[in-house]
């Protein structure tokens, strides 16, 4: 499509439930580059969304990567279900992975055995810091930065949470920076010269009339803020890895 270095993915929390065919065709439609499925258990978080059964339905109507949010207290026990479900990118919270290596093997594992190719990402709390995952840094793509408590949509920003992104990519330069929670059009700047490159984005496009209009709106400013440290991401590489 075009050559932006940084990747949108709105999230289908905020998306209607009823019409998910219809709001995953719209939303590609209007330039989405990755689709954010949040996935919540009612242990971990005090809410439960959808499991790996809505989430294989979802791939048959989506041709973008489905960027999986594990906000579940066993990531050990059901990750590999939600690879096999289709998701392209299969990130889980470090604040509950006893032993994320090991998680981040099953993950390859399966994917491998299904012949598919899984981005694997470790997600951050607000309060989590970028130490915990010093020793996964190199076993894994992504990093997600929580800029809310997980748990619902639509809720405010917390800006001390970019503070922990120059330490992340201290860690590791090219690594990809994810942040969720809050986005919005003059906040999403603030994470883009931070080095943040993916942008998850609920109520920003889905409680807007013109989803395309607003994708656009956030692209540019992102786009335009994205001058500092950070890996410089081509359109290819938001691009589904199977097909
Ligand atoms: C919060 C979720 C987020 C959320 C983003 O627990 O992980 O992905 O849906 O929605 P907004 O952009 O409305 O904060
Ligand atoms: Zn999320």
């Amino acid at each position: 499509m075009n050559k932006s270095k940084v990747i949108i993915a709105p999230s289908l929390l905020s998306a209607d439930f009823g019409r998910l065919k219809e709001e995953i065709q719209a939303v590609e439609a209007a330039g989405a580059d990755w689709l954010h499925v949040d996935v919540m258990d009612g242990h971990f978080v005090p809410n439960i969304t959808i499991g790996p059964d809505v989430v294989k339905a979802m791939k048959k109507y989506s041709t973008k990567p489905l960027d999986v949010h594990l906000m579940i207290a066993d990531p050990a026990r059901y990750a590999p279900r939600f690879v096999e479900a289709g998701a392209d990118i299969l990130s889980f919270h470090i604040e509950v992975a006893a032993n994320p290596g090991w998680i981040i093997r099953e993950i390859q594992k399966t994917a491998a055995n299904l012949g598919r190719n899984v981005k694997v990402g470790l997600v951050l709390n607000p309060d989590t810091p970028a130490s915990t995952i010093h020793e996964m840094i190199n076993h894994i793509d992504l990093v997600t930065v929580m800029s809310v408590y997980p748990g619902f949509g639509g809720q405010k920003f917390i800006e001390r949470a970019l503070d922990k992104v120059e330490g992340i990519l201290r860690m590791k330069p090219d690594i990809l920076v994810e942040i969720d929670g809050g986005i919005t059009l003059e906040n999403i700047k603030l994470a883009a010269a931070r080095g943040v490159r993916v942008f998850v984005a609920g109520t920003s496009v889905f409680h807007t009339k013109n989803y395309a209009a607003s994708i656009a709106a956030l692209r540019q400013n992102a786009e335009a803020a994205a001058t500092g440290p950070g890996p410089n991401y081509g359109a290819e590489d938001a691009k589904r890895p199977n097909s």
